[in-house]
Parts: C-alpha cells; sequence; structure tokens
C-alpha cells in the first residue's frame, strides 16, 4: 500500500478514476491502545465493522489477539493473517457446516447462541466437543443507540434462566458465558451498566456459576451532531456493573468492539462527476462505501481535495452515487466551498466503520482503491484530532485549525515507511 502524506498529495500525483479508501493505520492502533489500557476486558475485534486485511494486520501488530468472528470468510480471513488469533465466533444463527468447519479446520472454541436449537446444533456439529465455551446471547435494551442489536437476537429475560442453566450443563472442560449488545453507537455509558444489571438477575435466578461476562460492542465514535461521552465513562461503567455482578473473581470481562477501533481510521476519497445545482453526483455511494449516508441519513463530514483556490463561502450539498438507482441519494447536507464542479474531490471522513465493509459490486460499481495518508481523522475520540465535528465549518475556521500530523512510528517501521515515499 502507497503512503502520502496528505490526500491532496495522492490527488496530484494519481488524479484516482476510482474512489479511494484513504486509510491511517495508526489510528486503530491509538483506539486499540485505549481499550487495552483502559478497559480490563479482552478485547475481541468485531471484524465486521472493517474486514480489510491491513485492520487486521494492524490490530496483531498492537498486540490484539482475539476476534469476534461471524462467518467462514471472517475467519479465513482472520487465520490468513494470525494463526494464533482467538476466535469467537458470535453470530447467534450459524450453519451446521459453518460450525463443523470453524470447530475443526480454524480451532475456534468459542460460539455463542440465543435459543436450546442452536446450543444442540453446536453440540452435534462439534461431535459432543469437550473443549467448547459457550456464550449465551441475552437480548437487552437499546435505548441510547442509534442502532439496535436486540430486535433479531437474544434470548428474553424471562426464558435466559433456562438457557443459562442448560447451557451450563452442555459446557465440560470449556467456559460458559453471557454476552449481549447495547445496541451500535451507543451514546450512553449508563447502557452498559443496565444491561449487566438485567444479566446479573438471570444469572441469579438460574443459579448458575458464570466463567465469562462479554459486554460486546457499541462503543461509539464522532459523527455531526453525535459527541459521545468521553470513553473513560464507557469503562467506568463497564467497570461498575461487572461489580455488582453476580460473579467470581476468577470471571473474565471480554469485549467486542467494532466501530470504535476502526471509525476515525478511514475516509473516502471520492470525485464530482457532475454538478446539478446544490447535487453533487460522485462516483462513490450508497451501494458503495456511503451506505449510512443513505440510510441512516448521517452528514458525514467532508472537505474538498483541490489543487488551487476555493470559494470562501461554504454551501449545503446533497450527493448522489454512481448507480441508476434513485434510492442511491445522501440527503447530507455536506458543507463545501460554493464554486465545488466537476472533476473536484472530496475527502469524505469517518467511515471506517461500516463503510467499505458495506461496498457491494452493484451497477458495476462499487471497487475502489486504497492508500495509507499520513494526517489525521477529522476527528478522535483518543486525541488524534477534535473530539467534534462542527456541524457547519466556515473556511475560516477550516484555515485556523492546525493540520495535525500524526507522528511517525518509531524505530524500524518508521524508517520503511519513510524510504517507500
Ligand atoms: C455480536 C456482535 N459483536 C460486536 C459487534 C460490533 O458492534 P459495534 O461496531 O457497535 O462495536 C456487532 C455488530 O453488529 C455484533 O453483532
Amino acid at each position: 500500500m502507497r503512503t502520502y502524506t496528505f490526500p491532496l498529495d495522492l490527488v496530484r500525483e494519481r488524479s484516482p478514476e476510482r474512489p479511494v479508501a484513504l486509510v491511517r493505520p495508526r489510528s486503530v492502533s491509538v483506539a486499540a491502545r485505549w481499550f487495552q489500557d483502559n478497559l480490563k476486558a479482552d478485547v475481541f475485534y468485531a471484524v465486521k465493522a472493517n474486514p480489510s486485511a491491513w485492520v487486521i494486520q494492524t490490530l496483531v501488530d498492537a498486540g490484539v489477539t482475539g476476534f469476534d468472528v461471524a462467518s467462514l470468510a471472517e475467519i479465513e480471513l482472520v487465520r490468513s493473517v494470525s494463526a494464533d488469533a482467538r476466535l469467537a465466533f458470535m453470530h447467534p444463527v450459524k450453519s451446521r457446516s459453518a460450525i463443523t468447519r470453524a470447530y475443526f479446520d480454524h480451532g475456534v472454541r468459542t460460539f455463542s447462541l440465543d435459543c436450546e436449537d442452536e446450543l444442540q446444533k453446536i453440540l452435534d456439529a462439534t461431535g459432543g466437543a469437550d473443549d467448547l465455551n459457550l456464550l449465551v446471547r441475552m437480548a437487552v435494551s437499546a435505548d441510547g443507540a442509534a442502532y439496535s442489536l436486540s430486535g433479531k437476537f437474544g434470548v428474553s429475560t424471562d426464558q435466559a434462566p433456562a438457557l443459562l442453566l442448560a447451557t451450563r450443563r452442555a459446557v465440560k472442560e470449556g467456559l460458559m458465558g453471557v454476552c449481549f449488545h447495547v445496541g451500535s453507537q451507543c451514546m450512553r455509558p449508563s447502557a452498559y451498566e443496565a444491561a449487566m444489571a438485567q444479566v446479573g438477575r438471570a444469572i441469579k435466578k438460574a443459579g448458575v456459576f458464570v466463567d465469562i461476562v462479554d459486554v460486546g460492542g457499541g462503543f461509539p465514535s464522532v459523527y455531526p451532531g453525535m459527541v459521545p461521552p468521553d470513553m473513560s465513562e464507557y469503562a467506568d461503567a463497564i467497570h461498575r456493573g461487572f461489580n455488582e455482578m453476580p460473579v467470581s473473581e476468577t470471571t473474565e470481562l471480554w469485549c467486542e468492539p467494532g466501530r470504535a477501533l476502526v471509525a476515525e481510521s478511514s475516509s473516502i476519497l471520492a470525485r464530482v462527476d457532475l454538478r446539478k445545482g446544490d447535487a453533487l453526483y460522485l462516483n462513490d455511494g450508497s451501494y458503495g462505501s456511503l451506505f449510512d449516508a443513505t440510510h441512516s441519513r448521517w452528514p458525514f463530514p467532508t472537505k474538498l481535495v483541490r489543487d488551487g483556490e476555493a470559494s470562501a463561502d461554504l454551501k449545503p450539498f446533497q450527493f448522489y452515487g454512481p448507480t441508476c438507482d434513485s434510492i442511491d441519494h445522501m440527503p447530507g447536507p455536506f458543507w463545501l466551498p460554493a464554486d465545488i464542479r466537476e472533476g473536484d474531490f472530496i475527502e469524505i471522513g469517518m467511515l471506517g466503520a461500516y463503510g467499505v465493509a458495506m461496498s457491494t459490486g452493484f451497477n458495476g460499481y462499487g471497487e475502489h482503491d486504497i492508500a495509507a495518508v499520513e494526517d489525521a481523522p477529522m476527528a478522535s475520540l483518543y486525541g488524534l484530532a477534535p473530539r467534534s465535528i462542527p456541524t457547519v465549518r466556515t473556511t475560516a475556521e477550516e484555515q485556523a485549525r492546525k493540520v495535525v500530523r500524526l507522528s511517525r512510528p518509531k524505530g524500524k517501521a518508521g524508517q520503511r515507511k519513510k524510504a517507500r515515499r
């Protein structure tokens, strides 16, 4: 992967034909470090948030050993980077053949389930293995999250005690645990504490010993109009919740962050192929990396990347993607210089999570290039950039914002990077 200092360097050199994922691996390492240093939990990165090989490699290099995988393809991807990663197959509904191959071909020992039929399926498909770690997924409230993840999966509080008991009995030499998901982009740290209290009540009612409490994902990132509380508040809420649970000193705490590890790390460099008034037709869209800009109407932060002067006047724009489908529309508003025109490039930020990962090949579009950049992300919860994105930014404010350049990693890795440029 080529590394550029700034996105403009890439535009000057390549004037790219396809959209380019601009990636900042160091921001993934910094986020991983935050989790390792501040949450007393084993980290399992939720691969679905961004299944790029560079992300997996960066996390492995940063010392992350656990990966939450949801399919055989994700298992094979992680195994291609790390032969000894700990894989947890946390999709509550898996095919028999996927379970068998995960267990026998890829060494997966940890599986989640939310009903007795799935428990039985896992036992059958692994030949009644005695070294399984089985986690019961409970449905919890998703109040305070942008996306609920309890509608489809999770055993209800009423039915949980019986399933906890059945799972405890099925586990032989492995571990038995509970897991949940408070919903993605969770803006309220107290949601974790409330979920842990709810799960704790079910454990008490079942009268079982639990080896693992897995608080799932849901940790947020920064988007326009959504500035979450400080990450330390999430860690404090989880530690408080864990202390109150009916578990023992040997019970392990796990987490499965996706978005929070990768959201800041990537932007998309898209080209304007046509302007019609306030509508910009881009070479990327909702079938590409901008799913959330359409379906959740998130007005991702944008920057014009032009080699030359631009109007100081900022105006709100809407985007259309390259496919023929009229759903391929992103209402924004996206604030950009008033004189933006065909041929201009735009950087759309904070797309590292569920951005490139959602891309399809519909209508023959969707392929993109990838390049690393060394400047700071557009916003950061880990001190790499401002904590918030002003909804409207004037050019004067933009110019006053100092460009924070990420320092180059020290030692051999940094020298290699320097030599490559
Ligand atoms: C089981 C499971 N764990 C973790 C995650 C990651 O969630 P987030 O990206 O909100 O951290 C998801 C997301 O769908 C999930 O389904």
